[in-house]
């Protein structure tokens, strides 16, 4: 049974969360003495390439890293289906997901190192704008024998506690169910990702922020994860930055900002990640959406080197049951576009490069592949631009348009969305920008920028 004791906690939780986050603001500043500048909770975002990863490998070759991030843009996107189709209770849609799509499980893009309980338990997270909760591998943990980082028991925390079934937080979550004593349990199953069941509970998560100091920030949901089929290794979870009442995001002040410089150096280390009051909301701005726990934005238009190309604006509207629309997300790294529209871009870019250099992809899943060096060959071709209601834009370079896949050949990085999906804009198409989201105000904001100026 749910002690009234524990609910009445949980209540002051709630009420008091707010509050809480700023006394710790204050009392870590003050206590570093670093004067009136609020500290910002900043992370590093490890790209799964980056010599930081755990993932990283130096015999990888460019076309090993193109294929693994067309693949795993592709399991994204089943998984993106998968839940669009159990929000909507329509099994029968996901007949659509082609079988050999799902042989590999989604990995993401960006890791995110932060500690549950105390600094002896680092953990490192998948950021996922499309996932609504923070979890964790937790012991019990069937898979975890061959772990290499330590995992957290929250039998031996004197600060984890379980949430109950009757918590608005319990509540917020599709798929929850008691135990016998009243305690929150959440599943997530998707195609195309890990399953992860758990106890839904709190904990203190400790954050670094920009002065190298600490932010411990009490109490916060998460989801303990007993049951999945992955063997954790270095990454230990998803920290969940969707929109609803226990993600990360809505908890920490309804606002974040993420800046993605380059993804194909294994060097660079300047992308970051900003939770809360200092999120980074700068640049234009257009309508955000949250639609199934997803962010979306209405795209009016693309141009090619300053033209316009000719796509009527409905093309990328979402219909009344849900279908298309102009997602943006974090989880992959390749974009994908509406027929119509992809249509439209490949043939203009195809007038624009030497058609003989076109070749039949290796990497199937793109059809515009060409002979050449992105860095060398098309140097000064002309950038894509995604532009959104309200004058935000998005500039893709050729770096962010085309990714080389062999030493000899290169493919363009938007692919076509299958009929019925939303169009995505993945990460390699937000390199060079700094990404805003004000979930309160409704408001993304864009700008481009260098991340290494962030990082003073
Ligand atoms: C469920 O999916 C099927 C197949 O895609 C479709 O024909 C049907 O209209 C959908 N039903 C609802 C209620 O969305
Ligand atoms: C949380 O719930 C689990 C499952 O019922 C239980 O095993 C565990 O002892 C509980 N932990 C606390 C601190 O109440
Ligand atoms: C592409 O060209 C650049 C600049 O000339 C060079 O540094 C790079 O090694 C080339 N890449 C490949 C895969 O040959």
């Amino acid at each position: 049974m749910a002690s009234s004791h524990q609910i009445l906690l949980l209540l002051t939780y709630g009420l008091l969360f707010m509050s809480t986050i700023l006394v710790t603001c204050i009392d870590a500043a003050t206590s570093i003495g670093a004067g009136s500048v609020p500290k910002r909770l900043v992370r590093k975002l490890i790209h799964r390439n980056s010599v930081k990863s755990p993932m990283y490998n130096s015999v990888h070759t460019d076309f090993d890293r193109a294929k693994f991030a067309f693949e795993d843009s592709i399991s994204r996107v089943a998984m993106i289906e998968a839940k669009m189709v159990s929000c909507k209770g329509n099994m029968s849609c996901s007949d659509k997901i082609q079988a050999n799509l799902h042989a590999k499980a989604w990995v993401g893009v960006f890791f995110v190192e932060f500690y549950i309980k105390d600094l002896s338990h680092r953990m490192l997270a998948v950021m996922d704008t499309g996932s609504p909760l923070l979890w964790v591998h937790c012991i019990p943990c069937p898979n975890c024998a061959q772990a290499s980082t330590r995992i957290y028991d929250p039998s031996t925390s004197s600060t984890y506690t379980n949430i109950s079934c009757r918590s608005k937080y319990c509540q917020a979550l599709r798929q929850n169910s008691c135990d016998q004593r009243g305690n929150c349990k959440y599943e997530l199953h998707y195609e195309g990702a890990h399953p992860t069941e758990g106890m839904l509970a709190t904990e203190s998560f400790i954050f670094d922020t920009s002065d190298d100091g600490l932010l411990t920030v009490p109490h916060l949901v998460f989801g303990c994860s007993h049951v999945s089929d992955e063997k954790p290794d270095a990454v230990m979870g998803v920290l969940g930055l969707s929109s609803n009442k226990v993600s990360l995001a809505t908890r920490l002040g309804n606002k974040f900002s993420y800046c993605v410089g380059g993804i194909k150096d294994p060097s660079y280390e300047y992308n970051q990640l900003i939770l809360g009051e200092g999120a980074i909301l700068e640049g234009d701005s257009t309508p955000l959406e949250i639609y199934n726990g997803f962010y979306y934005v209405t795209m009016e238009g693309i141009s090619l080197g300053g033209a316009m190309l000719d796509i009527e604006q409905n093309t990328f509207q979402r219909t009344d049951s849900g279908q298309g629309g102009v997602m943006i997300d974090s989880g992959g790294e390749l974009s994908f576009l509406v027929q119509r529209a992809y249509e439209e871009l490949a043939d203009a870019i195809m007038n624009m490069l030497d058609l003989n250099s076109w070749f039949k992809s290796e990497l199937y899943f793109s059809k515009l592949c060409f002979e050449g060096n992105v860095t060398r060959d098309i140097k000064g071709f002309p950038s894509v631009t995604f532009h959104f209601s309200g004058g935000a834009e998005m500039g893709l370079e050729a770096e962010s348009l085309f990714s080389q896949s062999t030493t000899t050949t290169f493919c363009m990085t938007i692919l076509q969305a299958d009929y019925g999906q939303p169009s995505l804009i993945g990460v390699g198409a937000q390199q060079y920008h700094n990404v805003g989201y004000d979930i309160s105000g409704k408001k993304l904001y864009l700008r481009r920028m260098d991340c290494e100026l962030l990082d003073e």
